[in-house]
């Protein structure tokens, strides 16, 4: 897949997710086999840019390119004016994001809120478009609600405005993460365009995203929640993808040296202090579905320094080594069971792409 001058090794995408595709875990995955990641969104507004939230999710140094940044915002003249911003700081690609139900975007009348007001978007693509030199891509929902669903439209606007491609998450806006995801509707908005289409919902296992790509005809799939704590779904899926088989579950000790190298990286990043707690979501994930999960978040989320997390992530995978050389994750969730909490996403997640692959 190709987006503008950029020819990826794969169509496989790490889908912008705030808070979890920071540079070292974009990083991680794209060592993993994803062919692209999208930052988490910079926010439009001038005045949020001096935040040391808005520094860090600008800082590129190191990232394997193409480096791509989402930007978020209602407005064409500050959408164009954080264009420029993030280009000049590194930015190979600018993502807009027309996708993201949060209320902190949508209050503002952005993010997916954009998606009922066609004319503005199209100022929108038109005024980031004529901006900047790079790539612009866009990131949409089916539409605002199931009654309203106008993503051919916006695709076609899209297009229209110089778009390089799109990315769909096949739900509406007011479906937020539930229902199943319409891939129906990517399918048609792929028919629709010409540019490439990027299908993204509930992709969680290398048959799924043969599934998808299949069912919907689109060059690339983008994977979210499936690669929290499982960044090496990537390489799974494109040896499915080339092969029809599925790779051995992952050697613990190559797992265990993938976390302490995140860890690092997460804390040089964050600072050790904010690091050893912006990491917890990170182990909790990696975790989740292993035997003694519960018990090591528990211990983990009592670490206050990154030597005594290290120090109890060992000895995790000191137990886990024990039981055998590959990582064996439990294949049926147990709801109401002590790691429950951690598991059930997973588990629904494929229960949805299950239901609606069938429809
Ligand atoms: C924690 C979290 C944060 C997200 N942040 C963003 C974001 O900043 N920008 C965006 O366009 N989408 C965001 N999304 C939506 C994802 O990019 C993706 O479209 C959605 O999770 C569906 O894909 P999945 O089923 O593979 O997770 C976020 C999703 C999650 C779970």
């Amino acid at each position: 897949m190709r987006i503008g001058p950029h020819a990826l090794p794969n169509a496989l995408a790490v889908a912008p997710m705030a808070g979890v595709t920071d540079r070292p875990f974009r990083q991680l995955c794209k060592r993993l086999g994803a062919g692209y990641a999208v930052s988490e969104m910079v926010a439009s507004n001038p005045a949020l840019r001096g935040t040391a939230k808005s520094l860090r999710r600008i800082e590129h140094a190191g990232e394997i390119a193409p480096v791509a940044v989402q930007i978020a915002g209602a407005d064409p003249a500050s959408m164009a004016d954080a264009a420029r911003y993030n280009v000049e700081r590194g930015a190979q690609i600018i993502d807009i994001n027309m996708g993201c139900p949060a209320k902190k975007v949508c209050n503002v009348a952005a993010g997916s809120a954009l998606l009922s007001d066609e004319p503005r978007v199209a100022s929108i693509l038109a005024a980031v478009v004529a901006a900047v030199d790079v790539p612009v891509t866009l990131k949409i929902r089916t539409g605002p609600s199931p009654a309203g669903r106008n993503a051919v439209r916006i695709a076609r606007i899209a297009e229209e405005a110089g778009i390089a491609a799109l990315a769909i998450h096949g739900r509406t806006r007011a479906c937020a993460f539930t229902g199943a995801v319409e891939y129906a509707t990517i399918a048609e908005v792929k028919r629709s365009v010409g540019i490439p289409v990027i299908a993204n919902g509930d992709i969680d296992s290398p048959e799924r995203a043969k599934a998808v790509l299949d069912a919907t005809g689109a060059d690339g799939i983008m994977i979210g929640r499936a690669a929290q704590g499982r960044p090496w779904i990537f390489r799974e899926i494109a040896h499915y993808l080339a092969t029809g088989r599925r790779l051995l579950p992952p050697p613990v000790e190559e797992i265990r040296a993938l976390v302490v190298l995140h860890l690092h990286d997460h804390y040089s990043f964050h600072g050790a202090e904010a690091g050893v707690r912006t990491a917890r979501k990170h182990l909790g994930w990696y975790a989740a579905g292993l035997d003694g999960g519960a018990a090591f978040r528990r211990a983990m989320n009592a670490c206050e320094t990154p030597a005594t997390q290290l120090c109890v992530v060992n000895d995790f995978f000191d137990r886990l080594a024990g039981q055998g050389d590959r990582l064996i994750e439990a294949s049926t969730p147990v709801e109401g069971g002590a790691d429950a909490g951690a598991q059930v996403p997973r588990a629904h997640a494929r229960q949805r792409v299950g239901e609606a692959l069938a429809a």
